[in-house]
This record gives structure tokens, C-alpha cells and sequence, in this order.
């Protein structure tokens, strides 16, 4: 059974559709991936899936639950940290552990326990009496996955979990999350770092304009739509642009700049580093970014 089925999911706000039929499914133990430009259309499909935002059409099931008639079953299982910092700013770093384990009607002694064991995997025991107010964002984020996790979830739901965060907050938060990972959670995250996905997630879904566009695992992805090896030429002479016509090379020309997509170590890459490097050229493997831009254009958004 898939922790998440969502079929043909659509959310409509007035004539605006913001999530347009949208269909995936989650399996135990995944770690899945909705990524996006801002206004893609990724936290209201979360929202749907933790049950604070009702579909305008569709069906979605959790744990095998609908949503709409067993929400509350369902809300107790799930784990959630939304984007905004949404801690309770006058209480200390524990005790917004402890009130929030009231919710889950858990046993004050369980829930001291568990929050221990929280504040130590994230790294925030030291800080148990700070208040929320003196957190820097790296460790509210960590207060705030912790938070999530108090009520033992199956499912943990991140929306944008590093966004505004320095690397090395960013890093630990990849960590931690990599650790809970390798526990068996299942976990549906929000982003819009294309390398935050292809270090955490086994599988995504690229989303843009409320539909989603490409789904795969990382590395299918980025043989699908861009290429294992990449090579980026500046101000690429005639003689380059003749042999990508006449090869018909993979490529794409921003004028300033060819962009080669190659097999790793083929001939082709041998010949363009023989023949057109020159002045600039820069060889490296392909990633995510390459597959975003490609799907959904370099122009700037909004
Ligand atoms: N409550 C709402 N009312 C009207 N429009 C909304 C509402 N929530 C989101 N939207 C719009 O839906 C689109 C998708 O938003 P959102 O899901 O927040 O995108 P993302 O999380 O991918 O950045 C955006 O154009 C946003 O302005
Ligand atoms: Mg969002």
C-alpha cells in the first residue's frame, strides 16, 4: 500500500487554478520530492495532503485513508513543518516541544522523553531553556523539525525545510534529514533547491504552473532531459555552431554561451576538448538544474 495516492488532484481559488490534475503516489519509506519555481503550485498541494486546504477536485488517500472522511485519523499519524517559522516565539525551545505534545494527548512523562531525544538529535540540547525569539533561522528550522516528530510520525512533511538557511544550517538540516531517512520515515518535502532534491530524494515530481512535468528518480531525470556529462563553451565560435549542425549535437545556445549535452567520455566530448576549447570551456556532469531549465525555459519569472 502507498502512504500517499493523489489523483487527479486540482485546487481551484476562484477562477485561478492553482493545482491543475495533478497525480502521484508516495511509497513507505520514500523520501519524495515536490519541486518548483515559486507559485508552482507545491505548498498547496501539501497543504491538501496534511489536510488544511480541501481539494476542488480529485481523490487523495493517506495510509490508505481518504481525506476527506478520516482526517482526523489521518492528522494524527503525519508529522508537518510548514515554511514560515510557525513556533510559539514567547515559550522556550522545550517546553514548545511539550506544548505541542499535548495535541497528540501524549503522557507528560513520554513526551519529556521524547523531547530529549529530539533536542539531542537535532543538536539543540544545549539550548532547551533559549526562547524561541533568540534562535538564529538554522536552529528554529531544527526546533522546528523536531516539533514535527514528537508524535512518532509515519509521514513528516516539509515545505521549503532549508529556504533562507546559511550552507551549514542547511547542511545539518540535510543531515538530520538523511539520518531519519535511513530510519524508514517517509517523507514529502517542498523546494525549489534543485540540489537539496537530488541529495535527499529517491524520487521527485518538477512542477511548474500548478501541473507537474517530469517525475522520475534524480538520475533518470537527468538523462532524460538534459545528459550524465555537460559541457558549457563561452562565446563559441562558427567553426563549434558548424559541428553541433552538421553532428546535430544536443545542445542549447544562449548566444553568449553553447550548453553540450554529451555522454560521459565519448567522442564527442573528446572532440569538442580537442577542437573548440580554446577560451573557455567547463566540463562537468549534468544535475537537476540542467533538467529544470530545459523543461521550463531560463526566461525570468515574475
Ligand atoms: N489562498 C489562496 N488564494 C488565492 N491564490 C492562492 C492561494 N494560495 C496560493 N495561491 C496561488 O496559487 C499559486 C500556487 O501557490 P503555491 O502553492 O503557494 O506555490 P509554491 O508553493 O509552489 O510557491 C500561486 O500563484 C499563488 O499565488
Ligand atoms: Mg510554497
Amino acid at each position: 500500500m502507498n502512504i500517499i495516492e493523489a489523483r487527479h488532484l486540482i485546487k481551484r481559488f476562484g477562477p485561478f487554478t492553482a493545482v491543475d490534475d495533478v497525480s502521484f503516489a508516495v511509497a513507505a519509506g520514500e523520501f519524495f520530492a515536490l519541486l518548483g519555481p515559486n507559485g508552482a503550485g507545491k505548498t498547496t498541494t501539501i497543504r491538501m495532503i496534511y489536510g488544511f486546504s480541501p481539494l476542488s477536485a480529485g481523490e487523495l488517500a493517506i495510509f490508505g485513508l481518504d481525506i476527506g472522511a478520516d482526517w482526523r485519523r489521518i492528522r494524527s499519524r503525519l508529522g508537518v513543518c510548514q515554511q514560515e517559522n510557525t513556533l510559539d516565539p514567547d515559550l522556550t525551545v522545550a517546553q514548545n516541544l511539550l506544548i505541542y505534545s499535548r495535541y497528540f494527548e501524549m503522557k507528560p512523562a513520554v513526551a519529556r522523553g521524547r523531547a530529549e531525544e529530539l533536542l539531542e538529535f537535532f543538536a539543540l540540547t544545549g539550548r532547551r531553556g533559549a526562547k524561541v525569539m533568540e534562535l538564529s533561522g538554522g536552529l528554529a528550522k531544527r526546533l522546528q523539525l523536531a516539533r514535527a516528530l514528537m508524535a512518532e510520525p509515519e509521514l513528516l512533511i516539509l515545505d521549503e525545510p532549508t529556504t533562507g538557511l546559511d550552507p551549514q544550517s542547511r547542511h545539518q538540516v540535510w543531515d538530520r534529514l538523511l539520518a531519519l531517512k535511513k530510519r524508514g520515515l517517509t517523507v514529502v518535502l517542498t523546494t525549489h533547491y534543485m540540489d537539496e532534491a537530488e541529495h535527499l530524494c529517491d524520487r521527485l515530481v518538477i512542477m511548474d504552473h500548478g501541473r507537474i512535468i517530469a517525475e522520475g528518480r534524480p538520475r533518470e531525470l537527468i538523462t532524460r532531459h538534459a545528459a550524465e556529462s555537460v559541457i558549457e563553451i563561452e562565446g563559441p565560435g562558427e567553426e563549434l555552431k558548424g559541428y553541433i549542425r552538421e553532428h546535430q549535437v544536443e545542445h542549447d545556445d544562449l548566444g553568449e554561451r553553447i550548453i553540450i549535452y554529451a555522454e560521459p567520455r565519448g567522442e564527442l566530448e573528446r572532440q569538442i576538448r580537442e577542437r573548440f576549447c580554446v577560451a573557455s570551456c567547463r566540463f562537468r556532469a549534468g544535475n537537476l538544474e540542467d533538467v529544470f531549465l530545459r523543461l521550463t525555459g531560463r526566461g525570468l519569472r515574475e
